[in-house]
């Protein structure tokens, strides 16, 4: 059984763009469906995608050691298992919840593309 950590962007942008809905959103469809133990859910960010947000990172938890340096919550790093969503809305995330955690098939019509960094 896969497990998660799911990043949901803080920074002024994607806040202005109701990530704290999503990020709410997140935390009841994690609980709601019994899979906390199975996804750690935080803020990261900002990510540099800020016109593409509310931004939110999902990686497979492979019980590696964190390190506090590491800029993973706050860039992506290309590893594997690694999925970037993008415009996230609260409806959205109850579908990553409920199919890329729960399921583990990640959404791939919800995946952004990350472009030009634009720190706005
Ligand atoms: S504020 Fe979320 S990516 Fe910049």
């Amino acid at each position: 059984m896969k497990r998660y950590r799911m990043s949901v962007c803080k920074g002024s942008s994607c806040r202005e763009g109701g990530s704290d809905a999503v990020h709410v959103a997140a935390r009841e469809a994690l609980a709601e469906k019994g899979l906390q133990s199975r996804c750690e859910l935080y803020r990261g960010g900002c990510y540099g995608f800020c016109h593409m947000g509310p931004n939110v990172v999902v990686r497979e938890d492979t019980g590696r050691k964190r390190d506090p340096l590491s800029p993973e919550d706050y860039q992506l790093m290309g590893w594997p298992g690694e999925v970037y969503y993008s415009g996230m809305t609260a409806e959205k995330m109850r579908r990553v919840v409920a199919e890329h955690i729960q399921d583990d098939v990640p959404v791939r019509e919800l995946f952004g593309q990350p472009d030009s960094g634009d720190d706005d």
